[in-house]
């Protein structure tokens, strides 16, 4: 939440930052801005809006200079205002800074320096920053010690990138949310993540919680707990060109349409690791957010009947309360491998002695560099915010993960031939964008799926809500009678899974309730009497138990998108939302 990146070097700084940010903007985009540092001293530019549409009315490329920084926002303190936006200053508007994170003791700092005079025009925790290492320079001359003493002070996560009139250098700090260092010749790059600095250098080092850096156009130094320490620099595989729509009206829709080719590659995924970890252990807990969460239903459901493990799955956010403190075997799952809430939840756990399986899409990310065993789960970068082909490369990753530990190893094909189902599902999307244009007028819908469908019809409907803004939710397709049933009338959607197999003739049964109150029933079935229930359907192929999860999310996915693009919602940019949930 929240992208940052600074820059230093022969380029003008203002445009590296401003394409930079456009890299970042899935990470938020209430506002955004820029500072530089030229001949003329500090000028900034800050709106509200999209970057594009601010670059648009206020023109980024006025800035000078060969240094700067600059942010794209997801608000957390205070609202969507210009006066909000980053960066922020100090009294002398010599200081500059952005922030991705939250700063828990800002109260308690503001008041405090408002004592000494310092006016704030914000209500962010950023500007308070800004004051404190104006304040803390009072008392120290040199800037970095200044801004060191500075981010003594404050509690809660941080990364910070602030620059200074005067000093050719950028200063950073990082307690959460993360910094990556980008090293080029004769100039130097950081961002919150690598799509920004792709088009520039390959060569970064990911800064780790504590760290303090000084970056300069020639070179680096972090400190950690004021001693001068070395970090592996790493080349990244991903290109500029897999972070490019390359041709696709939204990143969504690519990243939909590379799901035949993703899901291949993850089940070749190197999974020995994790199988070493999981094997043998008769509890099992996994923790993840949102759609990772629906994921780990999955898991959840082959270990429990396939291999007759217990596994426990739970909301990143709620371990703290949920967990038993014996856990000894913890699977992580996050796309990013840096959601605020999995990864506090990965952090108990490890204190109390558990070991923790990291299965993520990015590797090194905290997530893969924190976890004891990895997987990585290939699906490539992932731009739009809505998840798509990360959950399903999750699923055949954990699936696979699964299969091995239960000795049906030969089962894995049935997920192989999943690809060529997607594709076909993928050939007539032009089915599921009438389908769209039929149930854009409606207004409330209710997912079902029973067994290895439950968590499809779950993620349904978050991929609706999130895009649409509709109202969407999923049940359990036995679950309906139980209190969900007295919503159901006419002009009501229920989307039902059914595929065939020993749910079907239960879930078809549930179907008939639902028609027998009106409800507008929509089937993604391969069943001829699921069909014929209902008052629109799309045809599955018919797939395998396994490949269920899988292949049918791809056309939830697919009528999501269409309905978004006909109700004219940006798909990739959904309101109030942002990717990588930095913070808790
Ligand atoms: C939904 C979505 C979110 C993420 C959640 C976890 O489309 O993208 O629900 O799944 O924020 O993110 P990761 O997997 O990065 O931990």
């Amino acid at each position: 939440m929240c992208g940052i990146i600074g820059y230093i070097g022969y380029r003008k700084a203002s445009e590296v930052i401003f394409k930079g940010l456009r890299k970042l903007e899935y990470r938020g985009y209430d506002s955004a801005g820029i500072a530089t540092v030229s001949g003329k001293g500090i000028s900034a530019i800050k709106d509200i809006g999209r970057i594009d549409d601010i670059h648009a009315k206020r023109n980024f490329l006025q800035l000078e200079g060969n240094m700067g920084i600059g942010h794209t926002r997801w608000a957390t303190h205070g609202g969507v205002t210009q006066k909000n936006a980053h960066p922020h200053t100090d009294s002398t508007g010599k200081i500059y800074i952005v922030h991705n994170g939250v700063i828990e003791n800002f109260d308690s700092l503001r008041a405090a320096l408002a004592k000494k005079g310092h006016k704030f025009v914000s209500e962010t925790d950023t500007e308070v920053i800004a004051h404190l290492v104006e304040e803390e320079g009072k008392k120290e001359g040199d800037f970095g010690k200044a801004f060191a003493n500075a981010v003594a002070k404050l509690s809660g996560s941080w990364s910070l990138v602030c620059m200074h009139q005067g000093e050719e250098a950028i200063y950073l700090s990082r307690n959460g949310p993360p910094l990556i260092l980008g090293i080029g010749k004769d100039e130097m790059f950081c961002a919150s993540d690598v799509p920004a600095l792709l088009d520039y250098t390959k060569r970064v080092i990911y800064i780790e919680d504590g760290d303090l850096v000084r970056f300069t156009r020639e070179g680096y130094e972090i400190k950690n707990k004021g001693k001068k320490v070395e970090r592996a620099v790493h080349t990244v595989t991903w290109t500029a060109k897999m972070a490019e729509k390359e041709g696709f009206d939204h990143f969504m829709l690519k990243e939909i349409h590379e799901q035949g080719g993703k899901i291949r590659e993850a089940l070749a995924a190197d999974a020995s690791g994790a199988v070493a970890l999981l094997k043998g252990q008769q509890n099992i807990t996994v923790v993840a957010c949102g759609t990772s969460f629906y994921a780990g239903l999955v898991f959840k459901q082959l270990l429990q009947s396939r291999l007759g493990v217990n596994c426990d799955v739970i909301i990143g956010s709620e371990f703290a309360y949920a967990r038993t403190g014996n856990e000894r075997v913890v699977v992580a799952i996050s796309q990013s491998g840096e959601t605020a809430d999995t990864l506090s939840a990965v952090r108990l756990a490890k204190k109390s002695g558990a070991k923790i399986l990291g299965i993520t899409n990015v590797t090194d990310s905290s997530l893969w560099r924190e976890s004891d065993a990895t997987v990585n789960i290939a699906a490539g970068p992932e731009i739009a915010v809505v998840a798509t082909k990360s959950f399903t490369s999750q699923v055949a990753v954990l699936s696979k993960i699964a299969l091995t530990l239960s000795g049906e190893k030969q089962e894995i094909s049935s997920l192989s031939d999943a690809s060529e189902q997607i594709e076909q599902v993928l050939e007539r999307a032009g089915e599921l964008e009438t389908l769209a244009s039929r149930l854009a007028p409606h207004k409330d819908f209710f997912f079902i799926g029973r067994s290895l469908s439950f968590p499809s019809a779950l993620e349904g409907a978050l991929k609706l809500k999130e895009i649409t803004y509709l109202h969407a939710e999923a049940y359990a397709a036995g679950e309906l009678k139980h209190g969900p049933l007295s919503l159901l009338q006419k002009d009501v959607v229920v989307v039902a899974l059914a595929p065939s197999g020993t749910s079907l003739p239960k879930t078809i049964s549930n179907m008939s309730e639902c028609r027998a109150r009106d409800a507008q029933l929509v089937a993604f079935s391969d069943s001829d009497e699921a069909i014929s229930k209902s008052a629109l359907h799309f045809r599955m192929p018919r797939v395998a138990q396994l490949a269920i999860p899988i292949v049918y999310a791809v056309p939830l996915q697919l009528l999501a998108y269409y309905m978004a693009v006909k109700l004219e919602k940006d798909p990739d940019k959904p309101r109030n939302l942002a990717k990588s949930c930095t913070v808790e």
